[in-house]
């Protein structure tokens, strides 16, 4: 019989993972990749010492409390948290990890492309050439916005904005953030700080947004924020759903009060998303899928692992949150 801990695993993760995982843990997986109902992931956390979970799993405070004791750590497969109450974590003694870092490239990538697909009317293009609707060349035809030398604004500009605020640098962008407090210089490089999001935005021709979702944050781009924006402004997120108000941006778009958006997460995802967006041509959509590289996915499993190793071997895990 095997004394490793046993880890919950709720969704299938790299085969390298997986493999790497069962160096030093019993694992339970679930090959099938199945969503499971809380009830469901309660009853197999019966068995586990920890559980590696993805966003896709939510520990509120009730789930959470419902625990079984012998589960010691919630090993997340995300560098978002929100999904999980980490007060009532704390409050049951259950370690709580993320994986930062290890996203920011492949998101970064994400939230420029989103900037071009929303510039360029990547989504619009694309439907005509798939369905056959494209009949002719002109001077008007399919006429965007560059982001080149543009006033770029992120909001957030932590280890995601960061990298999103290097590549934009290619574009010849100036880049502008707004932080609670401004960053040291090694970390801001020369983006102009503005102390409030107000003042960022007036100052902005593309916002991306990398803050986390928290309840300060919930909703934090609604529609008086929308109106302070450019009529020509792009909006990029790339960070979650809850900081903007949907009914907010949808209506901001169909006015015309501002140019676009790229979005790649959302309110109510994946199913049950503000319909509106699914009308208007102005967006460029993605699955939630700022992450998803190969090498990416391997990266966030491998340090969701290492914060295992450590919590198992009595140490500080390196991203603990909770
Ligand atoms: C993250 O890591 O937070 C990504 O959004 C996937 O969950």
């Amino acid at each position: 019989m095997s004394n490793k801990p046993v880890v919950l695993v709720t969704r299938k993760l790299p085969a390298a993972v997986e493999q790497k995982l069962a160096e030093s843990f019993a694992t339970i997986l679930n090959p099938d990749d199945k969503l499971y109902s809380t009830e469901e992931l309660l009853e197999l956390a019966a068995g586990a010492d920890a559980i590696l979970p993805c966003h896709t799993e939510k520990f509120p405070a009730e789930t959470i409390a419902q625990l079984p004791a012998r589960v010691k750590a919630i090993a997340n497969f995300s560098v978002g948290v929100d999904h999980v109450d980490l007060e009532a974590a704390r409050q049951k003694q259950v370690i709580v990890t993320n994986t930062p870092d290890v996203l920011s490239d492949a998101t970064a990538e994400i939230a420029i492309l989103l900037m071009l697909g929303a510039a360029r009317r990547a989504s619009e293009g694309e439907r005509l050439v798939r369905s056959q609707q494209w009949k002719d060349w002109s001077p008007a035809f399919m006429v965007g916005r560059q982001i080149t030398g543009k006033r770029l604004g992120i909001l957030g500009l932590g280890r995601v904005g960061q990298v999103v605020a290097r590549r934009a640098r290619g574009f010849e962008m100036t880049v502008h953030y707004h932080n609670r407090t401004p960053l040291h210089p090694d970390q801001a490089g020369n983006a102009v700080y503005h102390a409030s999001v107000e003042e960022l935005l007036a100052a902005t021709d593309v916002l991306s947004i990398h803050c986390p979702a928290s309840p300060a944050t919930q909703g934090l781009i609604n529609s008086e924020r929308l109106a302070m924006m450019h009529r020509d402004a792009i909006l990029v997120n790339t960070s979650r759903g809850g900081v903007v108000d949907d009914d907010a941006l949808v209506s901001a778009l169909q006015a015309g009060d501002i140019g676009a958006a790229g979005l790649d997460v959302f309110n109510g995802e994946p199913d049950s998303i503000h319909p509106g967006y699914r009308q208007l041509d102005n967006v460029f959509l993605l699955p939630h899928i700022g992450s998803a590289t190969v090498e990416t996915r391997d990266a966030m499993g491998f340090r969701a692992i290492d914060n295992l190793i450590a919590i198992f071997n009595g140490e500080e895990p390196g991203d603990r949150v909770a």
